[in-house]
């Protein structure tokens, strides 16, 4: 099967055998199969946070379960649960058409509901890990399923247990606790210009999602028109004496304290500082308006999707001693 239909950096690789499966039984039966051939399995939500490096070997899982509901309500507090492979930014707006509040900062982030607490998805101040509740999970090693409260799920800054524990665990479905009343979080400085200049003193989560889909569209390429994976390397942390240093060094740079002492730093900044910012090196490239998007325009293969983030890293290093890393998993080779 052609994968490039299944990765938003539309990387044309192909898997050896792909299926999409709806349900808890159609995943078991696929896995079975796998097992049965001894196929290795790739699961796969949007493939908006994947770089395929190359042909992809036994079997690719596409989850494509549907469903999403409200399972309980307790005051202002409202509990959902949506299968793992809705579409996240389709959950957004149906939270927000319920009178619901919690998911307006994570609005237009590409990928599933299943993908989302793989990696703690975050935007404008808020990561899923914030909402979430519970997720249950097909644990492949015991074929048992799973209930994983957010503890468990040990969530870090693009991080979960999940994606260290890659190809264990089969996420599917994931129950997030909201509100009818909004909490609005509007602190992330370009949102809270934009709410500012809205004049509204009521809060009102619908009017949050709409300034932060506008600008995610003003800084990010829609992979629908111009393939990318979204942020390609992660915000690098440094101790604080390292990024005192480099404040020295370098006085504009962005910095970030946090509570443990170290400092986080713009990883987009360092590779736009550094030149990066709309370069385009033949089929792939830098977003023009965000250095932290890898673009792939042309069609490029995943090697020179990798070979420029190589020489990204390595100019970075040269410059600022840091190391960036890279934010998307490689899948293929
Ligand atoms: N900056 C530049 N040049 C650039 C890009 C950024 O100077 O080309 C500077 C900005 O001016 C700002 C700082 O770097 O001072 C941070 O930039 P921005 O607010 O755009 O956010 P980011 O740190 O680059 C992170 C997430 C995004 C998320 C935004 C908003 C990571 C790896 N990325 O980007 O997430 O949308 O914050 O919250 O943490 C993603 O993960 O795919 C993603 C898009």
């Amino acid at each position: 099967a052609d994968l490039q239909p299944f990765n938003t950096m539309a990387i044309r690789e192909r898997a050896e055998y792909l299926v999409r499966v709806e349900s808890d039984v159609e995943l078991r039966e696929a896995l079975a199969q796998a097992d049965a051939h001894g196929w290795p399995v790739t699961l796969l939500g949007g493939g908006s946070n994947i770089v395929v490096a190359g042909p992809v070997s036994g079997l690719v899982v596409v989850m494509c379960s549907r469903g999403r509901r409200i399972l309980q309500r307790r005051g202002s507090d409202v509990l959902i649960e949506a299968e793992a492979g809705e579409n996240w930014h389709r959950l957004v707006g149906w939270s927000l058409d319920l009178g619901l509040s919690g998911l307006e900062n994570l609005a237009l982030i590409p990928g599933t509901v299943g993908a989302a607490p793989v990696q703690n998805i975050g935007a404008y101040g808020v990561e899923v890990r914030d909402l979430f509740d519970s997720l249950d999970a097909l644990d492949r090693e015991t074929g048992e399923i799973r209930c994983f409260t957010r503890d468990a799920c040990d969530f870090a800054y693009r991080d979960s247990v999940f994606k260290r524990a890659a190809g264990r665990f089969v996420i599917l479905r994931v129950r997030l606790r909201l509100h009818t009343r909004a909490q609005l979080r509007v602190d992330y400085a370009p949102l809270a210009a934009a709410w500012a200049s809205t004049g509204l003193s009521r809060p009102d989560a619908r009017v949050v999602a709409e300034l932060v889909m506008s600008i995610r569209r003003s800084k990010l390429p829609d992979p629908a028109v111009v393939p990318n994976a979204g942020s390609f390397f992660k915000n690098p942390l440094v101790p604080g004496l390292a990024a005192d240093q480099l404040a020295t060094r370098f006085p504009a740079m962005p910095q970030f304290p946090l509570a443990d002492g170290q400092v986080k730093l713009a990883a987009g900044w360092l590779i736009d500082q550094a030149g990066w910012k709309g370069y385009r090196e033949g089929s792939v490239g830098v977003h023009s308006e965000q250095a932290l998007v890898l673009v792939n325009p042309g069609g490029g293969s995943g090697a020179e999707v990798l070979g420029l983030a190589e020489k990204i890293r390595h100019d970075v290093f040269q410059r600022y001693g840091v190391m960036l890393e890279q934010e998307p998993p490689v899948v293929g080779l």
